[in-house]
């Protein structure tokens, strides 16, 4: 059999805005997709059996056989040949906005290789889970699929013109606590990368004014991050929010949210991934903090995630 996985992430700045080439910062969260994989008689198989918000499972089942197909093609094989039996577990549970299919393509492409018996770099893994990706977002950025493969604290900045990413592992004095609250409501990422999109080509002197700014945020949450002013990073996921909000992409669930963990004193709060309903990330440094504002969160029936920021691999 045949084993791999995928670190899950946050966005802490920058979604939609990285699908255009303006850096991002991510950071893969404690929590992991886990595939098993095992050559069986009769076909593909694929067993779910990670945690999932209502209709998470059935919205991606189309798009995550996509993606396997897309991962068999990368790897050379051809996907009518296969037989093989997927399990998909781990503690990364099914909530839009965790990057939680690209953690799932890692892991599976990682599984099939082990079962096939094929080596492949943390770059290919990296590389044939963009491909997969393509699946559930359309034209992603890539963002997603090199946290889950190579975790830690992410630079990115994709390259619009080569596949050559930019991407550059930042290092913190400590791991920061975070709250991750899910809306519950599945949203389909590819439709609002298009939504977005579609908006910019719309309206270009407003988006570009928009995109400036995002551009503007990433580079001094970049330098907050590393001289550890948690105070001035909320702050500025604070106004990574607005620009979201300004975008379209947030939602009502979402917005609910940040309300309530800023409430709590959260030091900053925002949509986190494609929005439009998937999950929220607040920064809460100390478990103390970060208990406070996951209850309120629990409080108002939603479920969360505690979890942490810039954990190093081992
Ligand atoms: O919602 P998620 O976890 O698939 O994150 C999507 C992040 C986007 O920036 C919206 C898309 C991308 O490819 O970067």
């Amino acid at each position: 059999m045949g084993k791999g996985s995928g670190f899950g992430k946050v966005i802490l700045f920058g979604e939609h805005f990285v699908v255009h080439g303006v850096p991002g910062i991510v950071s893969a969260i404690d929590a992991t997709n886990d595939a098993e994989v095992k050559k069986t008689a009769q076909g593909l198989t694929v067993k779910d059996i990670r945690k999932a918000a209502t209709g998470y499972a059935e919205e991606k089942r189309l798009q995550q056989l996509e993606s396997i197909d897309r991962i068999l093609r990368a790897m050379g094989i051809a996907p009518g040949t296969v037989s093989i039996d997927i399990l998909l577990g781990g503690t990364l549970p099914g909530f839009s906005g965790l990057g939680a299919s690209a953690a799932s393509s890692v892991a599976i492409t990682r599984g099939i290789a082990e079962e096939y018996g094929i080596k492949l770099t943390d770059e290919r893994v990296n590389e044939i889970a963009y491909e997969a990706e393509k699946a559930y977002a359309g034209t992603p950025s890539g963002i997603d699929n090199t946290a889950a493969t190579f975790g830690g604290l992410l630079w990115f900045k994709k390259n619009m013109t080569s596949g050559a990413n930019t991407v550059e592992k930042l290092h913190i004095r400590e791991p920061v606590e975070i709250v991750i609250g899910s809306t519950g409501v599945v949203a389909n990422t590819k439709a609002m990368v298009e939504g977005v999109a579609d908006r910019k080509r719309k309206n270009p002197e407003e988006y570009d004014a928009i995109f400036e700014q995002a551009e503007a945020l990433a580079l001094i949450g970049r330098k907050a991050l590393l001289a550890f002013d948690l105070k001035k990073v909320g702050e500025l996921m604070n106004d990574n929010h607005h620009l979201l909000r300004q975008i379209e992409v947030s939602h009502e669930k979402l917005d609910l949210l940040v309300d309530i963990a800023r409430k709590q004193g959260a030091y900053g709060a925002k949509l986190t991934g494609g929005g439009g309903g998937g999950c929220m990330v607040a920064l809460t440094p100390s478990l103390e903090l970060q208990g406070r504002v996951a209850k309120a969160i629990e409080n108002a029936g939603f479920e969360v995630l505690r979890t942490r920021i810039g954990v190093e691999k081992t």
